[in-house]
């Protein structure tokens, strides 16, 4: 039969011959293998092409007020404890968290990003010092540091990763400018876990205090140990837009009084200026319960995505090296990198993408050029640089949906990396 006559899916045999380029008809021999692969494409023609997106109900909505959430919230505001300033529900949500993490202060407040500066704060970080931070991260840290009137001090992250590089630290802290650097902060980031054992290995070294920034990695845990107890101090976020939400709110935990009376001092003006509140702990301790149970899921989502990229040409990721081996990563954002010498830029395959109503962004800008007045440079920061140009965000949701939608979508990563070569 020719394949020209032939009905593709729903599209008439005359759109799939249209559909010939004069090049393909020109290969002769070829012919008949290309005309199937095209008609295979036509059949799922991406938006940008003139098809339907492959979600046309776009990206699955977050935060979800799942059975026990709605009993929670429910219980707090028929008891009136959503209308206390303080109550069992923040005890028990402090309580928790300490437990989690095994780690005996919890200090609530309004945001990660606010979390930040009091565990900065809480180190004993005052204006005039440096803080050492990645110059690939997110931009509040910067601001946070800023906020205090310290200046960062960049230095780059790992070849192809996202994460700071240990080596770089250790430039930073034993170069003979070193005297006002008080203490590192460091993201684990994108579902990358950081090399939180060597950093906090040389901070200590150097007599300067770890905030591990946990605020993308909730419940991420290294070696059986959870992310955030290898540190001084750690920071976690509520966000609306996170893994473990209760719409905004923050929290800082660590085992030295001395931390947490700082932070404490700074946040409490005869009043808590930070505060996170009674129902929003109604949101957010179900959550806690099942954050393990979440990230396995997502886990297991994000390998197979991982897995579908490595066998893309363009477009590369986390390695299966990086969420294996004793790990356990939390994907509040899985990393997609479009390679340096793609034929295609980020801005085209983000349009392409978007239209298939899949949450993936562009990452962070990095700090690489921000001016020298505001930071510090260790090294020339190359491979943060290259991850601000080329890094593209999932968004998590996806991650907990069923099999079949993970798969739809590693096939339209694919059809939008095959449209954008050809
Ligand atoms: C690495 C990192 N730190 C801190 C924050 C700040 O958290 P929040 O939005 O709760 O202020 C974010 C938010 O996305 C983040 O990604």
């Amino acid at each position: 039969m020719n394949p020209a006559r032939a009905s593709v899916g729903h599209y008439p045999a005359e759109r799939v011959a249209q559909s010939i380029s004069w090049r393909e008809v020109a290969t002769g021999g070829e012919r008949f293998s290309i005309l199937f692969r095209s008609a295979g494409n036509l059949s799922q023609r991406l938006k940008i092409d003139g098809g339907t997106p492959a979600f046309p109900d776009g990206p699955p909505a977050w935060p979800v007020a799942d059975a026990s959430i709605l009993s929670s919230v429910n219980d707090a505001l028929t008891s009136g404890q959503w209308g206390l300033y303080e109550g069992a529900l923040l005890t028990q949500t402090r309580a928790a968290l300490q437990q989690m993490w095994r780690l005996e202060h919890a200090l609530l407040c309004c945001s990660g990003t606010v979390a930040v500066e009091l565990a900065l704060r809480g180190c004993g970080v005052k204006a005039g010092d440096e803080v050492i931070l990645a110059a690939y991260d997110f931009p509040g840290n910067f601001r946070a540091i800023e906020a205090i009137g310290a200046r960062p001090v960049l230095v780059d992250v790992l070849p192809n990763r996202w994460t700071m590089d240990p080596a770089q630290v250790s430039i930073a802290l034993s170069a003979s400018t070193s005297a006002n650097i008080s203490a590192v902060l460091v993201s684990h980031l994108h579902g990358e876990i950081a090399d939180i054992n060597s950093i906090a290995a040389i901070a200590r070294d150097a007599g300067v205090k770890v905030v591990e920034d946990l605020c993308q990695a909730p419940g991420a845990m290294l070696g059986g140990r959870m992310l955030g107890t290898f540190g001084d101090v750690v920071s976690l976020s509520f966000g609306g837009s996170k893994p473990l939400s209760a719409g905004r709110g923050g929290a800082l935990l660590c085992n030295d009084q001395g931390i947490l009376q700082r932070a404490k001092i700074f946040a409490h003006r005869g009043n808590d200026a930070f505060p996170f509140s009674q129902i929003q702990a109604a949101l957010l301790l179900p959550q806690l319960a099942n954050l393990e149970n979440a990230n396995r899921r997502r886990l297991a989502a994000a390998r197979k995505m991982i897995a579908a990229l490595a066998a893309l040409t363009q477009l590369s990721g986390l390695e299966e090296a990086d969420v294996s081996g004793g790990l356990l990563p939390s994907f509040y954002k899985l990393p997609i990198r479009v390679g340096e010498d793609a034929p295609f830029s980020r801005t085209d395959f983000l349009a392409v993408i978007q239209a298939e109503g899949v949450a993936l962004a562009e990452g962070f800008r990095g700090f690489v050029k921000r001016s020298n007045r505001r930071c510090r440079r260790v090294g020339d920061l190359g491979h943060a640089r290259a991850a601000a140009a080329a890094t593209m965000v999932l968004h998590h949701p996806v991650l907990l949906c069923e099999d079949r939608q993970i798969e739809r979508l590693i096939e339209t990563l694919g059809r939008a990396e095959k449209y954008l070569i050809s």
